[in-house]
């Protein structure tokens, strides 16, 4: 097929658009460079750079496309609190430009990126897609705007569409991982005191309840989230708006995923209890039936132990570049 493919300088978009080459679509990327890497592109995608709002008409009017999957969005919880104009003007106008060209240009199929977020804080686990939807973030606010939009337009337009909600993604893909200029992710920041980049890591709160106090989280492979885009894409019905959760069915503890990454490193990883974040639920756990039973999906990459050994490979290889670019 031939693809648009938005924000694959990011972390789950590159790997995303790197499986879809490897399957034999013919990828265009367009991505403004504001978080993401642009090595991170894989090098089989012709890319646009620039504002998808800029620039997504001129690239869909070139006609031909089958489908888009969108990724470019700002996704950062804590920032979404204190600056919520760039994530409505930068995830929600987007996605109405995108959409509205998608429209103009005859282009009915989207796969869009959503999230766990949407939920808020459950009041059980594990989540299920018609779990009450109440974001307790701008971020997650601005993702399920979007699925309404995406809704009424698949409705009107005949848009084929699916929106995965993901719950916490880690694991890296060959040469693409984890990357970001600010990291706020839990796995990224311990595999950081392992290399040596950081003195320890702080535990955000221990006093949850959960079975040994510090929050539960279900973490997926990104390779078994990017299967579930090819699934995704394959199977859009025009005019229908499917919703699925991403995630493992299981969950683990901040200390457990510290133990983890001491196992996988053979690093001790010294950590200290810090204060709670604000914003962060408890628990939270995806139930992913949905999307196995309808689609099939089929991950194969849930054990924690893999996820965090595939994370550390990528971190030492980052450690490696880092250490041999040139300086000045
Ligand atoms: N944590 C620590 N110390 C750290 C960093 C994180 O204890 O230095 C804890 C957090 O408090 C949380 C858990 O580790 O309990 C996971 O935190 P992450 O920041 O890795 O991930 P989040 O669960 O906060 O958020 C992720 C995505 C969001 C998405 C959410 C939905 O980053 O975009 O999952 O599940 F909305």
């Amino acid at each position: 097929m031939k693809l648009l493919v938005t924000g694959a300088a990011g972390y789950v978009g590159s790997v995303c658009a790197a499986v879809l080459l490897e399957h034999g679509h013919d990828v265009t990327v367009i991505d403004n460079l504001s978080t993401g890497n642009r090595e991170a592109i894989p090098s089989g995608a012709r890319f646009v750079e620039g504002d998808v709002k800029d620039c997504v008409d001129s690239v869909l009017s070139e006609g031909n496309f089958d489908a888009v999957l969108h990724f470019a969005a700002r996704s950062l919880v804590g920032e979404s609190v204190e600056m919520p104009e760039e994530y409505w003007h930068g995830n929600v106008a987007t996605t109405l430009a995108l959409l509205d060209s998608m429209v103009a240009h005859n282009v009915s199929n989207l796969v869009f990126s959503s999230t766990a977020a949407t939920y808020g804080e459950p009041a059980s686990v594990p989540i299920t897609e018609d779990f009450p939807t109440a974001p307790t973030n701008p971020y997650g606010a601005t993702k399920l705007s979007i699925d309404y939009a995406i809704t009424s337009y698949a409705h009107a337009h005949g848009i084929g569409a699916t929106s995965l909600r993901y719950f916490n993604v880690a694991g890296a893909y060959g040469s693409i991982g984890e990357n970001r200029e600010i990291e706020t992710h839990l796995i990224p920041l311990i595999l950081q005191v392992a290399l040596g980049h950081r003195e320890k890591i702080f535990i955000f709160g221990d006093d949850w309840p959960t079975a040994d106090g510090t929050a539960v989280r279900d973490y997926i492979h990104i390779r078994d989230l990017a299967d579930a885009h090819l699934l995704a894409l394959e199977s859009n019905e025009p005019g229908t708006h499917r919703i699925y959760n991403l995630g493992s069915d299981d969950g683990y503890s901040v200390k457990q995923v510290i133990e983890a990454c001491r196992t996988v490193t053979g690093h001790p990883i010294p950590a200290e209890v810090a204060p709670r974040r604000a914003g962060d639920p408890a628990v939270l756990i995806a139930s992913s039936e949905k999307i196995m039973r309808e689609l099939h999906w089929n991950p194969t990459r849930t054990d924690l132990n893999t996820i965090v050994r595939d994370a550390w490979e990528f971190t030492r290889q980052l450690g490696e570049r880092a250490h041999s670019a040139p300086r000045g």
